[in-house]
């Protein structure tokens, strides 16, 4: 069995000083690794950056991250990226990382992933240039994680979103807003190439659990949700 941390929307800015670091010393005693499912500063800068990487400093298991939309904000994602990873996270956008933990393999694939709404009440690539992109932004991403799902040769696969794959765990958020936290090509892509679980944030007044059309089970693991700085889930196990 894998046990599995995971935290999103942590938001951290300048106040978040030693906010979080209490919460992750011990994390090794009760988990194998901590997923981070974005929007990990509030305003992606250099020095929000800068005071989460102290604040990992205190956790001692492999660390793997995407980012969020507001770790983009700030145009500073390449720098943002460069101090997390010199912290020790393993950064992924469109790509995987495959952790080997008590003698099986964890492949993980990550992307922000994006929104455009699910099957019935969502935008397609037609008309304006800007909703084209909007659109063809979220075929991409869908399209290289359903590749490097499938790629993934490990005993245990997880996806690691930012944006939500399905309605399930939106509930809770006003309905005006789902196409803007997430989309069904996600979900669409995870049921052809299969995964174990799917993490994501995105959503803080959603709800923590749902399931795909093929029953892959997601998780939303924003923070302002669970109201506590992880949540473990256990691969493996009859109940995730
Ligand atoms: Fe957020
Ligand atoms: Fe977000």
């Amino acid at each position: 069995m894998l046990r599995i941390a995971a935290i999103a929307d942590m938001h951290v800015a300048e106040d978040s000083s030693g906010k979080l670091s209490p919460h992750w010393r011990r994390l090794h005693e009760c988990a194998d690794a901590l997923l981070l499912g974005g929007d990990l500063t509030n305003l992606g800068d250099t020095r929000q950056a800068e005071i989460l990487a102290r604040e990992l400093e205190a956790v001692q298991i492999p660390m793997v991250a995407v980012f969020g939309n507001h770790d983009l904000h700030s145009n500073e994602d390449d720098k943002v990226r460069g101090i997390l990873e010199r912290a020790g996270v393993t950064m992924l956008e469109g790509e995987t990382t495959t952790l080997r933990i008590n003698s099986k393999t964890l492949g993980i694939a990550g992307t922000k992933g994006f929104g455009g709404g699910f099957a019935g009440a969502c935008g397609h690539a037609f008309g304006e240039w800007v909703m084209k992109e909007f659109m063809r932004e979220t075929e991409r991403m869908a399209m290289r994680l359903e590749e490097n799902l499938a790629a993934l040769r490990t005993d245990y696969r997880i996806a690691l979103l930012h944006y939500a794959p399905v309605k399930d765990t939106l509930a809770g958020e006003r309905l005006e807003i789902y196409p803007f936290m997430g989309s069904y090509l996600l979900a669409e892509a995870l049921d052809r190439a299969g995964a174990d679980l799917v993490i994501h944030g995105h959503s803080h007044h959603g709800a923590e659990k749902g399931i795909t059309a093929k029953g892959i089970p997601v998780r939303n693991v924003a923070m302002p949700l669970l109201k506590r700085a992880y949540t473990i889930y256990n691969l493996g196990a009859e109940e995730i």
